[in-house]
């Protein structure tokens, strides 16, 4: 069944009534729907392990994560959230947002010869949403393009799976081994190649974020390695510090800069970075 695509669990179905649904992705462990009805319009994942593979040990964890992830959105009360178990794993049902992501809409700046720039607005409506989150005390552990859902009013930061900042219930929770490489702040991927296991931080949050904001706007990542390396070797990359120049003009390439900064303590926080860029 690792192949196939789950279904919605009937304790989801009777709680949206759906009229509609869609499956937004599967892959890893995770799937996710757009599900619309009477009752609104929701996304719904589900976790389920991962066996283990050549490339992958296998990850229990991703079981887990929509629980974990539900669990924190309640806290946080960012809008209607439940969140259960089914046969394989857990799922949750939390509020859809509607809006293409950063980097699917900074896709013109990177296109060949162009001059469209990135819109430093759009850059500071991420700036807000990741700011909210930590005035509430919390780190996001997993900021990267495709989680700024770019909407109409506002930008809303999704994916609170490896987020930490407050109480979850111990049945759902597991440790904080790294996200995509290429978010990675430095200490987090050298603690990974040591420990096995990191803390998500704020200052890595925004180091994150800096890597989001400048692969979004020019198509590179922060660090230099090959596309095709494996995850140690590019974590001992970022870890090195082996940093490519921010080639972004203006404000904005200043402050993803700094961002960027190795050290930790050297990084602005979140509402210096706002108060730079507004
Ligand atoms: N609340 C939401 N509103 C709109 N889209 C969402 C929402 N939650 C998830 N999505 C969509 O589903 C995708 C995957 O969601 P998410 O990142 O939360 O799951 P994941 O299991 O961590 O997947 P991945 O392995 O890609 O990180 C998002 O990139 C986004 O396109
Ligand atoms: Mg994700």
């Amino acid at each position: 069944m690792s192949g196939s695509t789950p279904e919605l669990p009937l304790v989801v179905l009777d709680a949206l009534m759906p009229t509609t649904q869609r499956l937004v992705l599967n892959r890893r462990g995770s799937t996710v729907w757009d599900v619309d009805g009477d009752r609104g319009r929701y996304a719904v994942k589900l976790g389920h392990p991962i066996d283990a593979t050549a490339e992958w040990p296998a990850q229990p964890w991703t079981a887990l994560a929509p629980a974990r992830e539900g669990a924190v959105l309640h806290r946080l009360g960012f809008g209607e959230i439940a969140y259960g178990e089914w046969e394989r794993g857990t799922w949750n049902i939390q509020p859809w947002h509607e809006g293409p992501d950063l980097y699917r809409l900074w896709e013109p700046c990177r296109a060949q010869g162009s001059s469209i720039e990135p819109h430093t607005s759009v850059a500071l409506s991420c700036v807000d949403a990741l700011a909210e989150l930590h005035a509430k005390g919390w780190a996001h552990g997993d900021v990267q393009p495709a989680h700024f859902i770019v909407g109409p009013e506002r930008t809303h930061l999704i994916d609170l799976a490896l987020a930490r900042g407050g109480h979850v219930p111990e049945g759902y929770d597991f440790p904080f081994r790294g996200c995509l490489v290429h978010y990675e702040a430095p200490e987090i991927s050298r603690s990974v190649l040591d420990a096995g296991e990191a803390e998500a931080t704020q200052a890595a949050d925004v180091y994150a974020l800096g890597a989001s904001l400048l692969i979004s706007a020019t198509g590179w990542r922060a660090v230099e390695y090959p596309d095709d390396a494996p995850r140690p070797v590019q974590r001992e990359a970022v870890a090195n510090g082996r940093r490519r120049p921010v080639t972004v003009p203006g404000v904005l390439g200043e402050v993803i800069e700094a961002m960027l900064s190795h050290a930790p303590e050297e990084r602005p926080t979140i509402y210096e970075v706002g108060k730079a860029l507004s």
